[in-house]
């Protein structure tokens, strides 16, 4: 536009001084109205071009539209938008393009060779129904020959299309408007003068040149080839008027298209391109072209695309087979076996469905989680239906073990109401997952609220407080060992195990070791399982675990809360690791006020936390028949029976043994018993 409007000013005024005016404008404005580019060769040009299909850039330096493979298509179009259009007092027309590029097709010896390839300008440089064989890779059977594809190209072609398209010859040049049969046609050649046509045969292996112009002004295309020795020719191959107007749209993408087929393959290279709108393209820097590789042999071990394609459609049909079998076989399962049903498994109904315990867990979110540890995970939800906060704790260890714990839990648990017992409310078994749902405890657990925040001077709880949660525990345990149809040793009683609910009311929790037997009956000797620091010594040796074994635990789990101090403390004084042996010493020193929890300040009765230290040494004694039932140790925490005078000679007795420390570590056989020790809030 400007070209020809400085022509006009010019001719107008005829003056030197607005021609340099007008000039100076031109360089100026002509940036952001022509485009120019050129690729002497495509180092670093990926990021420039827009690849379709099995185009590639190799080696660094030349574009590959196709390698040669049966039934592949290459597209390679300069990324950024070309404006094709420009506006002449009111009219609008397509500007003047001109491209000159080197391209080069190598056929395997003995090969028919490939189909050819197209420089083509196109309004995206996507082109989805392109198709490879003879439609190029330009167009492909569903679009080719419609108005609306808006697509120019010129058709190097190397082979003839018999049946699809009316052409030339196998070695032609054509121009293409949204259709592969071309306007027009002829065999590829070059006029060395006016009058005589020399053939080139466009698949000949070398590199051969090739030059489009469009006048804008007079609306003629015009297409030249020449073999690299020959400069360009003075007179086209093509030349023909034409108004792209109707095939342009305003921006338009340029760049190159080719195809191989079933019979028909070759590497299809462009070694160089240089473009430009609004003046003739830029030279090719004939000396620095990149080489192509040599043809021989060259893939000569590649599996055709079609055999690829074959191969995956294959593979794709049999996975497709296994897995509708496998839904089809699992479906049957759910139909029959629903969920895989264990006998224990019948008599209990609380089981839930996993979806429920996946949303109400938010899929085992972590900021759902409460706590970890070697059994698997505790998460608060929210069940879907009732909106009732839970908490869930999901094993995923699926050991014989760890499944036995599981089932025990929910079969001891599901059937127990007491205030002072955690309560069950569901279960659910997917797989590896063993998911058991509790109550929330929103107050975390006993072990937290004494030592969480042993870094305070104050303690958190009062000496009230501490002594209800004591009663609450034993009322609890009370309700096991012989309040309920059976017999339940629960084999794990500790303060991480008592958890705290709303006013602090204490719960036993975690069952995994409990083991039911009837009254009356003697229980059987199993694997030394619980917790060092609670464990009697019967059980720590012989693995006899009895309601005693029960109550020797509660008087360790008494001393620790009248102490604030765990069973045993590593980093303490030597005399003071082992909590028992330490208070026992201190006793028997009448030094008893030394093992006070010192964060109790002096807000406490000395005679409630005298007695119940008392009681804890009581309930340690290391003989199991001395020891007093759980009923008993009711009526002394309540008051309603004092501790007996002969009480310090039964103390005697106390085995040394026990009262070596002990690493403070889990014995909970090697499964990883399940604890509830993290079933806390805000650990
Ligand atoms: C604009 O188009 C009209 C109709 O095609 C033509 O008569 C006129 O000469 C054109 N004007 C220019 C400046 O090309
Ligand atoms: C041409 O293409 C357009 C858009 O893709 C489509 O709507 C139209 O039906 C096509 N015409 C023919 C004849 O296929
Ligand atoms: C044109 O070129 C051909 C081949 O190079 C040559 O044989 C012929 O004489 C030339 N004709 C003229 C008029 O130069
Ligand atoms: C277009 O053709 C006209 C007439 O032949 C010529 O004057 C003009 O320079 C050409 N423009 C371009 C950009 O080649
Ligand atoms: C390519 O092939 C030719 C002849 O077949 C041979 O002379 C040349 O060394 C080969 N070049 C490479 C890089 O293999
Ligand atoms: C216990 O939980 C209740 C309810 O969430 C809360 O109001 C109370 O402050 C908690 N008490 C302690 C000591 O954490
Ligand atoms: C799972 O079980 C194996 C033995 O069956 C045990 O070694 C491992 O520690 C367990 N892992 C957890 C997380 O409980």
């Amino acid at each position: 536009m400007i070209l020809e409007n400085i022509k006009v000013l010019h001719g107008k005024m005829g003056s030197r001084v607005i021609h340099i005016q007008i000039t100076l404008l031109l360089c100026y404005l002509l940036p952001c109205l022509a485009e120019d580019f050129i690729f002497n060769g495509f180092q670093q040009a990926a990021e420039s071009l827009t690849l379709g299909g099995v185009a590639k850039i190799i080696d660094g330096d030349k574009l590959e539209l196709t390698d040669n493979s049966n039934f592949v298509m290459g597209q390679a179009f300069f990324s950024s938008p070309i404006p094709m259009m420009r506006n002449q007092k009111g009219n609008t027309t397509v500007v003047s393009f001109s491209t000159c590029f080197i391209f080069q097709i190598i056929t395997e010896e003995g090969s028919n060779g490939g189909q050819g390839l197209t420089f083509a300008i196109a309004p995206s440089g996507k082109l989805p129904d392109a198709y490879f064989g003879q439609y190029l890779g330009l167009l492909g059977p569903t679009n080719n020959g419609n108005f609306s594809n808006h697509v120019f190209a010129v058709e190097f072609d190397t082979a003839m299309a018999k049946d699809k398209f009316i052409e030339t010859n196998g070695n032609h040049v054509g121009i293409d408007i949204n259709d592969l049969n071309s306007i027009i046609s002829t065999t590829a050649g070059y006029y060395a003068n006016e009058s005589s046509k020399t053939n080139l045969l466009l698949e000949n292996g070398q590199p051969i040149q090739a030059w489009i112009d469009y006048n804008g002004t007079v609306k003629v295309i015009s297409v030249t080839i020449a073999p690299l020795s020959v400069p360009k020719p003075f007179k086209p191959l093509i030349s023909i008027a034409m108004d792209l107007m109707p095939i342009f749209e305003e921006e338009m993408h340029v760049g190159f298209t080719s195809s191989t087929s079933k019979h028909r393959a070759s590497s299809h290279y462009i070694l160089a391109w240089s473009f430009r709108t609004g003046g003739a393209a830029k030279s090719i820097d004939l000396s620095s072209l990149p080489k192509v590789p040599n043809s021989s042999s060259r893939r000569s071990g590649h599996i055709t695309t079609k055999i690829k394609v074959l191969i995956i459609s294959t593979i794709a049909a049999f996975a497709f087979i296994i897995i509708l079998v496998g839904v089809l076989l699992y479906a049957w399962r759910r139909t029959r076996f629903p969920d895989e049903i264990e006998d224990w498994e019948l008599n209990h109904p609380h089981r839930i469905e996993y979806k429920d315990i996946y949303k109400a867990t938010k899929g085992f979110s972590k900021t759902e989680l409460l706590g970890s540890g070697g059994f698997g995970h505790v998460y608060k939800g929210i069940m879907p239906r009732t909106e009732e906060v839970v908490a869930i704790k999901r094993t995923s260890n699926n050991t014989r073990q760890g499944m036995r714990e599981f089932a025990s839990e929910i079969l001891n648990l599901g059937r127990m109401r007491h205030r002072n017992l955690v309560e069950l409310r569901g279960w659910c078994k997917q797989n590896e997952d063993l998911i058991i749902v509790y109550e929330f405890m929103p107050n975390g657990s006993l072990d937290t609220l004494l030592f969480n925040h042993r870094n305070s001077n104050r303690a958190i709880t009062s000496w009230h407080q501490r002594l209800t949660i004591l009663k609450g525990v034993a009322s609890g345990l009370l309700y096991l060992h012989e309040e309920w149809e059976k017999v339940v040793v629960h084999r794990d009683i500790k303060s991480s195990n008592v958890l705290l609910g709303t006013d602090l009311i204490p719960k036993l929790g975690d069952f995994g070791l409990a083991r039911p037997y009837n009254h009356g009956e003697n229980p059987q000797t199993t694997s030394a399982a619980g917790t060092r620091g609670y464990m009697a010594p019967e059980l720590l040796h012989m693995g006899k675990a009895t309601t005693s074994s029960d109550v020797f635990a509660f008087g360790v789990l008494l001393l620790e809360v009248a102490c604030g101090r765990r069973p045993i403390e590593l980093s303490a004084p030597e005399n003071e690791v082992s909590l028992v042996k330490w208070v026992k010493e201190c006793f028997l020193s009448s030094e008893l006020r030394k093992v006070v929890d010192p964060r109790l300040g002096d807000e406490y009765d000395y005679q409630e936390v005298e007695m119940v230290l008392k009681l804890g040494l009581v309930c340690c004694q290391s003989r199991p028949e001395v020891r007093p039932r759980i009923r008993e140790v009711i009526q002394y925490l309540d008051g309603s029976q004092q501790l007996v005078d002969d009480f310090p000679l039964l103390l005697q007795d106390v085995n040394q043994d026990l009262l070596e420390p002990q690493p403070a570590k889990s014995v909970h056989s090697s499964h990883g018993s399940v604890s509830m020790t993290s079933l806390q809030v805000g650990r």
